[in-house]
């Protein structure tokens, strides 16, 4: 069975919106900003995507406040979504500009949340996660902000992005509550995730990140996998692409889309979608129209030839 984050979070979509993009694009005034990113959430909920993804650190708090703006004008909304953030990432000048450092700390992660919280105007968040892994991490102390923090109605789930297996399983020995999605970078354009079970025992395994057995792990945890990154940024789907194996894969995403009589986008994130992970496409588009063509892979029902089709023709060369 695929994982399925409606066992916590009752109804959510398959699909989530991603708000990094939101005021990060300078429409002009505040208002317009705020007008931009209403229609972009719209057009989500519209379409049937209620789980909205942001970070604390996205246009450094600005993303949340915006979204936060679209709430209070109208409040009623926040009943018919989800609302995920993330915490840990610090900007902070340490040797240049736009450097980060990372912080899960109790106390970090305990003010992160009341600061997201204000800034998205809401009472809670559905899921906090961890933004990436923090060397200096003592699992004790999260669990106990974690605790706290469910406990005082402000956090209602717990997850990671960018965490391998052995790290979310040392620190679920510490938690009281289950770690519920591991959002990860995924996409056609970006397979480690896949390419190391496939290339295992083989030279083109060599050049292949190391995810260890994080797929599995999660698959056999409960672990929702969210994908950071699924349309890779349009180059399957319009965008300019660099080198021959992506105009490969982006004329047959093209050819399938056309087969199928659904957009391109629906066919990008419907490949992703359809390996037995259950894996929930987190797409960054700000524009109404292209989120309702990704909306569409919700219907797309893909065969084992099309999902190789694709697989192959973006890896540019023959399986092991
Ligand atoms: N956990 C993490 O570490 C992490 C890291 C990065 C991102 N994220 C999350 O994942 C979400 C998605 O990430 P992403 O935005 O990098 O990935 P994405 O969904 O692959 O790409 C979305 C971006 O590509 C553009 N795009 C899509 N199709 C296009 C086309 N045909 N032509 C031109 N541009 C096109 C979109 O522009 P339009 O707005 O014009 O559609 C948007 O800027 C983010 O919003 C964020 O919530 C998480």
């Amino acid at each position: 069975m695929p994982i399925d984050l409606n066992a916590h979070l009752p109804g959510v979509s398959r699909v989530a919106l991603g708000c990094m993009h939101f005021g990060a694009r300078q429409a002009g005034s505040e208002a317009a900003e705020v007008a931009a990113a209403d229609a972009a959430v719209r057009a989500a909920l519209d379409a049937g995507i209620n789980l909205f993804d942001h970070a604390d650190i996205y246009v450094r708090g600005r993303a949340e406040s915006i979204f936060g703006a679209i709430i209070k004008n109208q409040p009623a909304l926040r009943d018919r979504m989800y609302v995920q953030t993330k915490c840990g990432l610090v900007a902070e000048a340490l040797g240049g500009q736009g450097d980060y450092r990372y912080d899960l700390s109790r106390q970090h992660i305990m003010a992160a949340v009341d600061a997201s919280l204000a800034r998205l105007q809401t009472g809670w968040i559905d899921l906090l996660l961890l933004h990436r892994p923090d060397p200096l991490m003592q699992r004790d102390e999260v669990a106990e902000a974690f605790t706290k923090l469910r406990d005082a109605g402000k956090v209602r789930h717990f997850g990671v992005s960018n965490m391998r297996a052995a790290q979310l399983r040392w620190l679920q020995k510490a938690l009281g509550q289950p770690l519920v999605a591991n959002q990860m970078e995924m996409s056609l354009l970006s397979r480690h995730w896949l390419e190391q079970d496939v290339c295992f025992n083989h030279a083109q395994g060599a050049e292949v990140l190391e995810w260890s057995d994080t797929l599995h792990h999660c698959m056999d945890a409960g672990v929702q996998l969210q994908a950071w990154g699924p349309l890779a940024q349009g180059r399957l789907s319009g965008a300019s692409q660099a080198d021959a194996a992506t105009r490969a894969a982006s004329e047959m995403v093209a050819a399938i889309a056309d087969e199928l009589g659904v957009p391109r986008e629906a066919v990008v994130l419907g490949w992703l979608m359809h390996h037995p992970a259950g894996i929930q496409p987190v797409i960054g588009s700000a524009d109404p129209q292209r989120i309702r063509a990704c909306a569409a892979a919700l219907d797309v029902k893909l065969t084992r030839e099309h999902w190789y089709a694709l697989y192959t023709a973006a890896r540019g060369r023959r399986l092991p």
